[in-house]
């Protein structure tokens, strides 16, 4: 164990910065194993105080330090390995400092590195102190001036905001300068020098100014950045059209790395994506690649107003950023690629990560009150359950409020750093409503469980809806109150057509009814037959719902709900039935009969989108029904979801072949949303029929593995031979394997398809895949490929009753921790459920959790969450 135990930093300790930082120059002498970093800051005491100058740097070694040009010798100032401190500094300063940096050592990936041969930068949350001293914290903004300085073999010298200069230098060297006029907090500072493609294109903003686009690649993939581009453009004009923001620099580049350890990041006028998330070609790039292009790249440039223009007061303030940046890619994605399917699989991914997140130990809320590492909480609660709490409040207050909070919120912060508070204010402010209970959203952890009963009086022709909410209780909260709920109400009649109702006289086809307090009464009257409840429509509150309807209730409305959410969440909720009945050692075949035909029904509707009925023919994931299996068996549930997947196999085998000839494609490949969703039906065909396996089955993958002309036939063909194993499984992987191997971005799917082998022998392989002369635990993107689609992507085979799994993730654990703790400590929540499984293997997790937190040198950052994790 550590002998000092790490102290929380708590929201409530927050104080202003004691100084100001007016201007940032900053000149780079970039060589990979000693880069020279010289900063000149001009300081400005913040208000009446005689506080020392405090600023972090962590890993630099000293070279100067001097104020108002006077070199300060080791009794003026002091230097441990977190801070540079200076007392007796005047009110108004200048500080000039010279550090020595090794991004060639760098391998957190945090601060300055080498990737691929080039300098990139990673700064936020506090990677930029790993690069010169600073006030390290979003709320101290500064205007930078950036000379970079490197032998013209680094080709591109790129740093935040406008060219100012560039020229050669002697000795086979050259420079630029970058000035960005927009005061900034240091995490949003970027810098990257090196050999790179550039994909170049123009935009002319609304109020007619044209700005340039570049992209930066790898050598040769410019052409692989056409479709980050096209969505950059549609980005830009989404955010004029529906939020009335503009670009402001002249210039927006992005640049694609291999080395990353996230998605992507906002760095004013020059974000930086990891290659995954931006190069994309038919025969490399999966339609799910495309969709996550096109979201990311919207994400990171809305960050330019939501996140660049108004940043976090402190860290605690993650969400305010994160969460309305997400809701706003969310909602563009619902333009681009159609409302209910983009709703669906959000919501698909809300449960599964952050609804599993809390119902652990690491359940915190929206924005927590203290952390260890704030790394740690680039949690799926602050950008998912984020990006729930603005939906809810959108739906509370209307669209054209929400609009008008969000103008006074630009306009009123504009160049500021602020607070969650502050941003609610402003819709308190435009609608004249008290949002003190909304705000509780932010500051309780845990998924609400709402509960609905009816009750139809046929006489009177009215219905009664009791609306009851109650959240269990998550680590430090023990008690928890009551949220304001929205819930939006719909009725069907038993033929399944929309039956209006009259809610306080006003005749209505839908309502939301809001839940404020424990529970609520709500009566409708008019209802002129005995209804089905569609609740929750569009999953207007992120909660649980428990409902008194019946197994007809839910049919009715898979057939035919209007509100395409609970169509598909009908189907969800009667496969949880069948699946946990089966489960529990009760097949019910009468209901299996029943919902194979039911789908086969939602197979034939001509009216519906292929990629809905993709969605409609995929059960529940494993992780899914864990959640409401209590205690979970990951055994029990991976064998009775199969076992109902080969029955509807069985049952619509010819349904499913028919469209799998049918949706067959001839023409060109396009990655649009309506391409893309016939090649998801066509897959999730295949997917199901390799439930029931035979040689013909067999075939059929093999054809398709074999005939596929882009990567997502390809890797559904892969996928269904995965699952059919065997001989045509193994000459797949190896002929995919020797097709691409030289396409890092390729072989990490082949890695991750292996993770995902639900078969009995997989996790030897997996284990024996690690010695591959491909797999490189130092590349976050190959470590995950194979780590997470073990650990997240196969429950059956990572829940092994020996422990293997758990034992081999830790391993994994303990050894990257070594070099990359950020990446290391994003493994620790796999085992952070511990307490939801049955005992044998909940106490197998735990073992495994104590081996870590018991490791000496441990990481700040993997110690919080097994410390936590074991709490
Ligand atoms: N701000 C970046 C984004 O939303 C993510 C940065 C992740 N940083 C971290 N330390 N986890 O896209
Ligand atoms: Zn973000």
């Amino acid at each position: 164990m550590r002998t000092e135990t790490p102290q929380p930093i708590r929201l409530t300790d927050y104080r202003p910065p004691a100084f100001r930082i007016d201007t940032t120059e900053l000149v780079f002498d970039l060589a990979p194993n000693a880069t020279r970093v010289k900063a000149r800051l001009s300081i400005t005491r913040n208000g009446e105080h005689t506080e020392p100058l405090v600023l972090n740097g962590e890993r630099l070694r000293p070279i100067s330090v001097a104020v108002d040009g006077k070199v300060l010798d080791e009794s003026e100032r002091t230097i441990d390995a977190e801070y540079l401190t200076v007392p007796n500094v005047p009110d108004s300063f200048v500080l000039e400092t010279e550090v020595e940096i090794d991004p060639e050592a760098n391998k957190a990936l945090d601060g300055l590195y080498m990737s691929g041969g080039r300098f990139c930068t990673q700064c936020e949350a506090e990677g930029f102190r790993k690069i010169t001293w600073f006030a390290d914290r979003p709320d101290v903004l500064s205007r930078f001036t950036v000379r970079v300085e490197a032998d013209k073999a680094f080709h591109r010298l790129l740093s935040n905001g406008n060219l100012m200069e560039s020229g050669v230098m002697p000795g086979g060297r050259h420079y630029a300068v970058w000035n960005d006029p927009f005061p900034k907090p240091a995490y949003l500072f970027a810098l990257v020098a090196g050999e790179l493609d550039e994909l170049a294109d123009k935009l002319v903003t609304m109020s007619g100014r044209a700005v340039d686009l570049k992209i930066y690649v790898d050598p040769g993939m410019s052409d692989r950045a056409a479709y980050a581009m096209d969505a950059l453009k549609r980005s830009m004009k989404w955010d004029e059209e529906v939020f009335g923001r503009e670009y402001d620099l002249d210039l927006f580049m992005i640049v694609a790395v291999r080395d990353f350890n996230f998605g992507a990041m906002e760095n004013k006028g020059l974000n930086i994506f990891n290659s995954s998330l931006l190069l994309a070609d038919p025969a490399t790039a999966t339609d799910l690649d495309y969709e996550r292009i096109e979201s990311v790249v919207a994400h990171e440039y809305f960050h330019n107003w939501t996140g660049d223009r108004i940043t976090c007061r402190d860290w605690f303030q993650l969400c305010l950023k994160e969460g309305l940046t997400v809701f706003r890619d969310q909602s563009f994605s619902a333009d681009m690629r159609g409302e209910a399917v983009q709703r669906i699989k959000d919501v698909k991914t809300l449960r599964a990560r952050q609804f599993s997140e809390d119902q652990g130990p690491l359940a915190h809320p929206v924005r927590p009150g203290s952390y260890l590492k704030i790394d740690n909480f680039y949690t799926a609660t602050i950008y998912e359950k984020g990006a729930e709490v603005i939906r809810m409040l959108k739906t509370l207050i209307g669209d054209e409020k929400f609009r008008e909070g969000m103008d006074l919120y630009f306009d009123r912060w504009d160049g500021h750093a602020t607070t969650v508070e502050e941003f609610i204010r402003c819709f308190a402010d435009v609608t004249g409503e008290d949002l003190t209970e909304f705000f509780a959203w932010y500051e309780q952890a845990g998924t609400p469980n709402l509960s609905l009963k009816h009750s139809y009086d046929a006489d009177a022709r009215t219905l009664k809806i009791d609306l009851t909410q109650a959240t269990a209780p998550t680590p430090g909260q023990p008690t928890k109150r009551p949220l304001p709920l929205p819930v939006r109400i719909g009725l069907l009649d038993g033929e399944g057509r929309t039956q209006a109702f009259l809610r306080d006289g006003t005749a209505l086809d839908e309502t939301v009814v809001v839940l404020n307090g424990a529970s609520t009464s709500v009566t409708f009257t008019g209802v002129e037959s005995a209804p089905v409840v569609s609740a929750l429509r569009g999953f207007s509150a992120p909660v649980t719902l428990e409902t008194d309807a019946q197994p007809k209730d839910r049919y009715v409305q898979l057939a035919g709900d209007p509100d395409l959410f609970n169509r598909w969440e009908a189907g969800q909720d009667l496969a949880r039935a069948l699946i946990s009945s089966r489960a529990a050692g009760r097949p019910d075949e009468v209901g299996e009969e029943r919902y194979a035909e039911a789908l086969g029904r939602g197979l034939a509707d001509q009216a519906a989108d292929p990629a809905f009925k993709a969605l409609l023919l995929a059960l529940p994931s494993e992780a899914d029904l864990a959640m409401a299996m209590k205690p979970a068996d990951p055994a029990a549930i991976h064998e009775a979801r199969e076992a109902l997947r080969t029955r509807l196999a069985l049952h619509l085998e010819d349904d499913l072949k028919r469209l799998h000839i049918g949706l067959q494609e001839l023409g060109e490949f396009s990655p649009d949303a309506a391409s893309a969703g016939r090649r998801a039906l066509r897959n999730a065909a295949l997917d199901l029929l390799a439930a029931n396996p035979r040689a013909e089955i067999a075939t059929l993958a093999d054809g398709h593995y074999r005939a596929a002309i882009n990567m997502t036939d390809a890797m559904g063909g892969l996928n269904a031979l995965m699952l059919l194993g065997g001989e045509a499984f193994d000459a797949a992987l190896a002929d995919f394997y020797e097709r691409w191997k030289s396409e890092p971005l390729v072989i990490d799917k082949w890695f991750s398809l292996q993770g995902r082998d639900p078969s009995d022998g997989a996790l030897g392989r997996v284990m024996g895949l690690t010695a591959h002369p491909a797999f490189d635990q130092k590349n976050p993107n190959r470590l995950r490929a194979l780590v997470s689609g073990f650990a997240t992507g196969n429950p059956a085979r990572f829940h092994d009753p020996s422990g293997a799994g758990y034992r081999f993730l830790a391993d994994i654990i303990l050894v990257v921790d070594g070099f990359n703790p950020m990446t290391a400590a994003r493994f620790v929540e796999r085992l952070g459920g511990w307490r939801r499984y049955v005992p044998e293997l909940g106490a197998l997790m735990r073992a495994e959790l104590q081996r870590i937190a018991a490791t000496e040198g441990l990481s700040k950052n993997v110690y919080e969450l097994a410390t936590k994790a074991l709490a």
